[in-house]
């Protein structure tokens, strides 16, 4: 299946008042019920949680003896709102973290870790507090499947083993025992295993060839042990670096299940200017969703390489790194990557999920960076002080699509412009889950119109709508902060009607939508 067809219609600009509602039926969505395919596999909603700044440390883990009241050191604010999302599966311990990582700093009494130095992200001292053990048990309280990133940077295909058998063997191995002396008596299953993170830059600064045989030599070394079975993910490039994937399939596509693609949307001109986090104007708006957009050419364009070697889509693509990247937050610490997120990184997840979610053929798995603290975070933290961002919200109303059938739409949609520019007004994803009933996720991209639009539901006789959640705000910077934690938060959403199969809702400026029908 190919991007979803987006029929553009001139838009005829309209001169009435900021919340204006768009001509009626110019955003239409022809929702062919009857013709799902493919499953939106949960994975998509995926997290990453990289040693970065206070992304583990203070945000995820504080310790059993501190004053932030936790769970098993876990703060507990965190793990309840992180329990709410359902999350599928978090990757880590990186990132270009995960290519400096030693396994075994992270293992036995705490006390007796080694204290290392984080190279990559700040220089700042690495106490290991946080370890093999703590992760794990983390995803256990979270329900999460774990993917490990392994070091093929700098490490050794015998120490990948080696963690490998420490985490997954129940046998009666020198390895196995150690796991058991640390406390950890039964195996855990591990899934997803990443062999390098971007191995072609803090990875390892690899050419793809010399990937390639590095990944066939790794993967060699990546064993099932005791029923355990490992789905094992290749590092790609990102953007449209299309050789690099193009290179490692033909040299391994059969050795693996997965190959990455990481992909940052940068506001601003360039990676030097990202442009800022809060205070900015439609310019920065407009320019972030326009930019969040290029995720659909990409991803298009990485399976077209992989179709040459694989066109029955058994290799999954890994979108295992996106989000939105600005500047840092002033005063912040360097090499932090503390940002705020806005009502406009709430529409860039939506917008981004719609994109995964239509290729739910090749796409099959998924992590948003970073979960806390870090770029476009579910959740920031001050202290003992914790607020949901409006990027959790999203992940909170999209999970009704984990594991459900996409249905296949025709979108014909109104046009946003801005500075002579234009991307589509609204953005949906429809999907039918184990019930049978459909769910419809929606965007309005507009900053200052409101848009109505219709779904034209064919091949199904759902008849009742049930009322769904809004988020939208006051504005396209808008923010949640530790003094007002629920600025940017869902309410409810009753602006819908059904009537002859047609179901129609108006979406106000800068908004998301979820509602469901049977
Ligand atoms: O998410 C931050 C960093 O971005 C990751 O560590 C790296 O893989 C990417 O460049």
């Amino acid at each position: 299946m190919k991007r979803i067809l987006f029929v553009l219609f001139l838009f005829c600009a309209y001169s009435g008042s900021q919340t204006a509602v768009a001509q009626s039926q110019e955003n239409r969505v022809i929702v062919n019920a009857d013709q799902a395919e493919y499953e939106i596999s949960e994975h998509i909603y995926g997290q990453f949680s990289e040693h970065l700044g206070r992304g583990i440390y203070g945000g995820i883990w504080v310790g059993e003896d501190s004053d932030i009241p936790n769970t098993e050191g876990y703060r507990t604010d965190v793990l309840k709102a992180l329990q709410e999302l359902e999350i599928p599966n978090i990757r880590w311990p990186g990132g270009c973290f995960a290519d400096e990582y030693d396994w075994r700093d992270g293992i036995g009494p705490r006390s007796e870790r080694p204290k290392t130095v984080n190279t990559h992200w700040g220089m700042v001292i690495e106490d290991n507090s946080f370890g093999t053990h703590e992760f794990l048990r983390l995803t256990e309280l979270l329900g999460a499947e774990p993917y490990i990133s392994a070091n093929v940077g700098s490490g050794t295909p015998a120490e990948m083993q080696d963690w490998i058998e420490y985490m997954t063997f129940d046998g009666d191995s020198e390895l196995a025992n150690l796991r058991r002396k640390n406390g950890r008596e039964e195996p855990w299953d591990i899934k997803f295993f990443g062999i390098g993170n971007e191995s072609w830059g803090c990875g390892g600064n690899m050419t793809a060839d010399y990937y390639a045989d590095l990944y066939r030599r790794y993967q060699t070394y990546a064993k099932d042990y005791s029923g355990n079975e490992l789905y094992k993910i290749a590092s790609g490039w990102s953007n449209d670096e299309y050789d690099w994937t193009e290179t490692v399939m033909r040299e391994a596509h059969w050795m693996m299940d997965a190959i990455s693609l990481h992909y940052y949307t940068i506001p601003g001109p360039s990676w030097g200017n990202k442009g800022p986090s809060t205070g900015f104007g439609e310019d920065l708006y407009f320019d972030g969703l326009q930019a969040s957009l290029e995720l659909d050419r990409f991803i298009e364009g990485h399976d077209n390489r992989m179709d040459k070697f694989d066109p029955e889509q058994r290799v999954a693509l890994a979108v295992d790194e996106w989000g939105v990247w600005t500047d840092p937050l002033p005063g912040s610490t360097p090499g932090f990557l503390e940002q705020q997120n806005s009502m406009r990184d709430a529409l860039i997840a939506s917008l981004s999920l719609d994109i995964l979610n239509s290729h739910a053929d090749r796409v099959r798995i998924a992590n948003i960076a970073q979960t806390v603290n870090v770029l476009q975070a579910m959740i920031l933290t001050d202290g003992e002080q914790m607020i949901k961002t409006p990027t959790y919200h999203v992940f909170h109303m999209y999970k009704v699509h984990q594991n459900a059938m996409l249905l296949p739409i025709d979108v014909e949609s109104t046009e946003y412009s801005h500075n002579g520019e234009s991307i589509p007004s609204v953005s949906t994803t429809v999907s039918r889950d184990d019930d049978g009933v459909i769910h419809i996720t929606a965007s309005n991209t507009h900053a200052s119109e409101s848009q109505e639009v219709a779904f034209d539901l064919r091949g199904t006789d759902v008849d009742d709508v049930i009322p769904g959640r809004l988020l939208t705000a006051d504005s396209v910077n808008s923010i949640n902060t530790f003094e007002d934690p629920d600025n940017v938060s869902p309410v409810s959403f009753e602006d819908a009607t059904l009537e002859d199969g047609t179901l129609t809702m108006t979406l106000p400026p800068r908004s998301i939508v979820v509602l469901g029908l049977e």
